[in-house]
């Protein structure tokens, strides 16, 4: 090769490298790219940087996520109401006319880093068609599967398609078999009387006590019962179940993968890292009390089979079937359900005492109702406890204002058009955040329902009257609890994905909560402001709930 040759050999090689280079890095910098949907209203840029997404503001405001995107969603809706209003007064329209014709936005894009783009769903026509009328175009999809595989399995809540239909089958059966329901009200009455007698202690002592600990302590105990007839005794020791410590733990890591970019955490799991590591060492300690369970009630299948307990039923369900259900899926329906059946009504107790002690009036007529229905020292009736008319709207109203599963997310599997008008392509990721919806007067105003229209004035204050209404089908007089569309009202999700456990959630949230206020003051620390604890649901991050307690 002559020396001309090579030399023009040679730079046409390290042309074709830099262009390679140029080539690789800008697809980089076009992957990484903040995604945005045409047509669709965009979070502002101090939100979604250009590449990195909204990663920067997540990590700044992980403390108190989910109130911050309340603050820039709502301020992004409004600053995007005046941006249209002023479009239209600047064609010649008044300010009446423009604010009387121009509707808040029922969509937005944003995306964390590397992510594909999030359209949050701002109205409830839009959640209709996501989780009703267009609901097997989305599914939880590949982000959220990886993210909670290895805790969730094929569980419920981690399902889809066949295998979701037919768990979703089996499980709505067992919510209305009666023998499961009056099972389920002597468990919480138990539980009632153990929490009292915890409180007679706590009350003697002065002392003060984490009160979330003591409801994550009691739902334990009573889904443990209902789940395989194990009575576990929580309530009141020392120190929490290792099983309780781990399963938060694993909570809050899923979490967190979900809002970290794939490869990243998929990496520290390959090297047993950092968080990865940590998951490890919890999934252990978790899969061996739950797997223990399972292989004793296999062992065992036929000491238990008078038992009313949730794994005995399903067992025999699938026995009917011909079927046998192996370990695995077994310990994945028992950790879905200790997800549903614990943590979410915890979490709605605490907070309802949160909100009773900064409401001294709503508590007072709680008071007053419980002690004209129940008499002290006599078991309450379902039907008793069914009547406490203003407890049950104070549970309603903690659950708009807290909810308990705080946002939640889809997939879309083709094409889409939402009703508000946008596009969504194939592969775009759907969220809806009933902790902003319950509390944004735009997504109220969207409502076909005079009643959940006119929450949108007071949307953000807990006002639990605004669930009881005129029964006037049982008489003059007579008052009803208020029941909106599943779409007006998602805490408990809408479509065909609705929570099977509300009824039982809020009869064991009433059984407590009637037992502790008709005998004790429970008193939050003063000046306490709790923070976050960013995971499934929306739980304290520690100290939880510091309160003392007074006999009343
Ligand atoms: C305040 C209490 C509760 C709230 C706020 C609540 C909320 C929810 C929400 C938001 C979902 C949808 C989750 C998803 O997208 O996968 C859900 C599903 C579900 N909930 Fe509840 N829940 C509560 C209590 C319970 C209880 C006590 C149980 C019974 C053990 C239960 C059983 C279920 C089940 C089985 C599903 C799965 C439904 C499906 O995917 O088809 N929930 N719940």
């Amino acid at each position: 090769m002559t020396p001309m040759l090579s030399i023009s050999v040679s730079v046409s090689l390290s042309g074709v490298l830099v262009g390679l280079l140029v080539t690789f890095v800008g697809f980089l910098l076009y992957r990484l790219r903040a995604p945005t949907l045409p047509g669709i209203l965009t979070a502002p840029r101090s939100i979604m940087t250009p590449y990195l997404g909204a990663l920067p503001a997540i990590i700044q405001n992980y403390s108190w996520l989910s109130q911050w995107k309340n603050v820039w969603m709502k301020e992004t809706l409004e600053n995007q109401f005046k941006a249209d209003c002023a479009a239209l007064i600047k064609a010649g329209a008044s300010q009446k006319e423009a604010e009387e014709q121009v509707k808040h936005r029922e969509a937005l894009v944003w995306s964390f880093f590397a992510s594909p783009p999030f359209v949050e769903l701002l109205s409830p026509r839009n959640l209709k068609f996501a989780l009703g009328d267009a609901f097997w175009s989305f599914e939880k999809g590949q982000l959220v599967h990886d993210a909670f595989d290895e805790l969730l399995g094929s569980g419920i809540f981690n399902s889809d398609g066949e295998q979701w239909r037919q768990q979703r089958k089996v499980a709505s059966h067992l919510f209305s078999f009666s023998r499961l329901s009056n099972h389920m009200f002597n468990v919480f009455q138990e539980e009632a009387d153990k929490i009292n007698a915890f409180l007679h202690q706590q009350a003697a002592s002065g002392a003060e006590f984490d009160f979330q600990r003591l409801m994550f302590d009691t739902t334990f105990d009573s889904i443990c019962k209902i789940a395989f007839g194990m009575e576990m005794n929580q309530v009141g020791a020392k120190t929490a179940h290792p099983f309780c410590e781990s399963f938060d733990m694993l909570q809050e890591l899923v979490t967190a993968r979900s809002m970290s970019t794939h490869w990243s955490w998929k990496l520290k799991r390959l090297l047993n890292f950092g968080s990865e590591r940590i998951f490890r060492q919890h999934l252990r300690i978790v899969r061996t009390f739950i797997d223990g369970i399972v292989a004793e009630r296999l062992k065992n299948k036929d000491e238990y089979a008078d038992q009313s307990d949730l794994l005995t039923l399903f067992m025999q369900d699938a026995e009917k079937r011909g079927e046998e259900l192996s370990p695995e899926y077994l310990r994945y329906i028992v950790l879905n359900f200790m997800v549903a059946g614990r943590d979410t009504t915890a979490c709605a107790l605490t907070w309802l005492f949160y909100l009773l002690h900064h409401h001294p009036d709503e508590e007072a007529k709680l008071v007053e109702e419980i002690n004209s229905t129940l008499m002290p020292g006599v078991q309450p009736t379902p039907e008793a406890i069914k009547s406490l008319l203003k407890l049950e709207a104070a549970f309603m109203e903690t659950t708009r204002v807290y909810p308990s599963v705080p946002v939640d997310t889809k997939e879309c599997v083709e094409d889409c058009q939402l009703p508000s008008g946008e596009r969504l392509p194939k592969g775009t990721c759907i969220i809806y955040t009933p902790f902003l919806l319950n509390r944004l007067p735009s997504f109220y105003m969207h409502s076909s329902n005079a009643i959940c229209a006119s929450w949108a004035k007071d949307c953000e204050e807990f006002r639990p009257d605004r669930w009881i209404m005129d029964d006037t089908a049982a008489g003059e007089g007579k008052k009803k609890i208020f029941n909106p569309s599943a779409y007006d009202f998602i805490t408990f999700n809408a479509g065909l994905r609705l929570c099977l456990g509300k009824t039982m959630a809020i009869t064991e949230g009433k059984c407590l909560a009637a037992a502790m206020i008709q005998n004790f003051k429970i008193r939050v620390r003063p000046g306490y402001k709790p923070q976050e604890r960013v995971s499934i649901i929306y739980a304290m991050a520690a100290p939880g709930l510091p309160v003392t307690v007074e006999r009343r």
